[in-house]
């Protein structure tokens, strides 16, 4: 059966087709506005209201599914090229239209909370077909991407026994009684009588999986869901967010950031070509309700240029080092405007200073580099020490603007007498991340990789300011709603 997207693409026709869809609007018993979920535009079909009975008519109501039969014909009103001329109208199923009224379905303007109150149906509006398609349509781009490269898809674990991050923010799995769980001989829980016979969690990434695999297939990527247990309720966290890891043997950190910069604009050229329509529409969304924004908070680009923006201009590449000079010195800084004030290096960057940057200093992309170790994860390459005998390690962050940190990466550390030293350090046990270490034993190599928030990349493309909804059931601190 031909989708409305191609439908509409089409020329007149004599011969007769058949389209079902869900009805989005009836006007004067003659004009229904029929939408299949292909493509924001929805299709008119015009019936001869003389043709049928009454009861039939009140059936096309709002939300109800109808098939409708007829010839493709040129449209005599404006606002579409073509329309379907009805021989025939079934009712597929109805809906109320006083139940239609109490919910998001009525055709009017619902703010975005009352859109994600009713997420199961929330998709059957404007705003979220365009976001899911052109979701669906970057998920797609991502393995079109690496599969042209060479990369292999590997598909690491969801659950699994270590802390990839080291930033214990993992959700436990377990099938013990949580009333009445078994002890050892200390009293502590003993997960040796546990499912796994021992504590197991949801994956924070797969990277450190994936990097075996690189060590073997040369270059691998994952794309799964992942999980954190953060308490950040902010408009770019989730707990259940699906990340994309590409670890690539024999990469060092700069190849790493060719790889993390030609694979973000290859996948936005690809929305920027196959999503037109939907980024069309949510390019003027994005501009009405800026209208309702002070002028400082309003988009600085439309969505559209913004996106053509990141093709067309090399990401501004600049290590921590630097970047602490240039907050320093920045107006914000000496006025005392940032929340965390930057005095000294080895400070963490705050999503304030991320924006500082990116959106007023360099107003494009920046690559960070070079972080300090402190502040970064332990599987991280250590740098030779800096003239001011500062420590730092091999990491990168993309910073995008309206979105702060959209890809962590960094070259690893292949040195096993280094790795041991930093897991002890760390107190990184043999038996969690035994494993890990051993791979460095054996032909370990320089490798690298990175993560992407894929939600993250979504919000970027779509223009939504809320990372609830980019995803279709959102988990967040408090929320699992559906
Ligand atoms: O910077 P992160 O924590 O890096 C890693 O997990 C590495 N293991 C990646 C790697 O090198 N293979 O997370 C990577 C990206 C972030 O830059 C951000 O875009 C996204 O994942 N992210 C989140 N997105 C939504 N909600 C959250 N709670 C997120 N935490 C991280
Ligand atoms: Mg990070």
């Amino acid at each position: 059966m031909k989708r409305i997207a191609a439908i509409l693409q089409s020329d007149p026709s004599m011969v007769e087709i058949t389209i079902k869809g869900w009805v989005r609007s009836f006007r004067n018993d003659r004009f229904i506005a029929l939408n299949d979920g292909s493509t924001i535009h929805n299709l008119q079909a015009v019936i001869e209201p003389e043709n049928y009975d009454r009861d039939l008519l009140d059936q096309i109501n709002v939300a109800a599914a109808v098939a409708v039969t007829g010839t493709l014909i040129e449209s005599a009103g404006s606002g579409q090229r073509i329309e379907l001329q009805a021989t025939k109208v079934e009712i597929l199923a109805t809906a109320d239209p006083e139940e239609v009224k109490k919910t998001i379905l009525s055709p009017k303007k619902h703010n975005l909370e009352t859109l994600r109150e009713q997420a199961h149906l929330r998709v059957r509006t404007n705003t979220f077909g365009a976001v899911m398609r052109v979701r669906a349509a970057l998920s797609f781009a991502v393995h079109k991407y690496f599969q042209e490269q060479g990369f292999y898809q590997a598909h690491t674990p969801i659950i699994t026994g270590s802390d990839a991050e080291g930033a214990g923010e993992m959700f436990r799995i377990s099938t013990l009684d949580p009333k009445n769980p078994p002890l050892d001989e200390e009293g502590n829980i003993d997960y040796k009588q546990d499912f796994f016979e021992k504590e197991s969690n949801l994956t924070v990434s797969g990277q450190l999986e994936a990097e075996t695999y690189a060590i073997g297939l040369g270059q691998v990527y994952t794309f799964g869901p992942t999980f954190r247990a953060e308490n950040s309720n902010t408009s770019r966290h989730l707990a259940e967010f699906w990340m994309i890891e590409p670890e690539v043997a024999f990469n060092d950190l700069d190849a790493n950031m060719d790889l993390a910069e030609g694979f973000l604009k290859s996948v936005i050229d690809y929305a920027l070509e196959n999503c037109a329509d939907d980024i069309a529409f949510l390019e003027k969304r994005q501009a009405d309700e800026d209208k309702q924004k002070p002028a400082a908070e309003r988009s600085p680009m439309p969505l559209r240029e913004k996106l053509e923006f990141i093709g067309k201009n090399n990401f501004k590449r600049v290590s921590y080092t630097e970047a602490i000079d240039i907050l320093r010195n920045s107006k914000p800084n000496k006025k005392k405007k940032f929340k965390y004030p930057i005095n000294e290096w080895g400070a963490d960057l705050q999503s304030e200073h991320e924006r500082y940057l990116v959106e007023k200093h360099f107003e494009c992309p920046v690559i960070l580099f070079d972080y300090p170790a402190k502040i970064k994860a332990f599987y991280m390459r250590l740098n030779d020490k800096d003239a001011n005998g500062n420590e730092t390690v091999r990491a990168m962050d993309i910073l995008f603007p309206g979105i702060g940190e959209m890809v962590g990466g960094s070259q690893r550390e292949e040195r096993y007498d280094v790795l041991k030293q930093k897991m002890t350090d760390m107190e990184i046990s043999d038996e969690e991340l035994g494993w890990y270490l051993e791979m460095r034993k054996f032909g370990s190599v320089v490798h690298s990789g990175f993560g992407l928030g894929f939600e993250r990349l979504v919000m970027f493309v779509t223009g939504m300011g809320n990372i609830r909804d980019v995803i279709p059931y959102p988990r967040t601190p408090g929320n699992a709603e559906f």
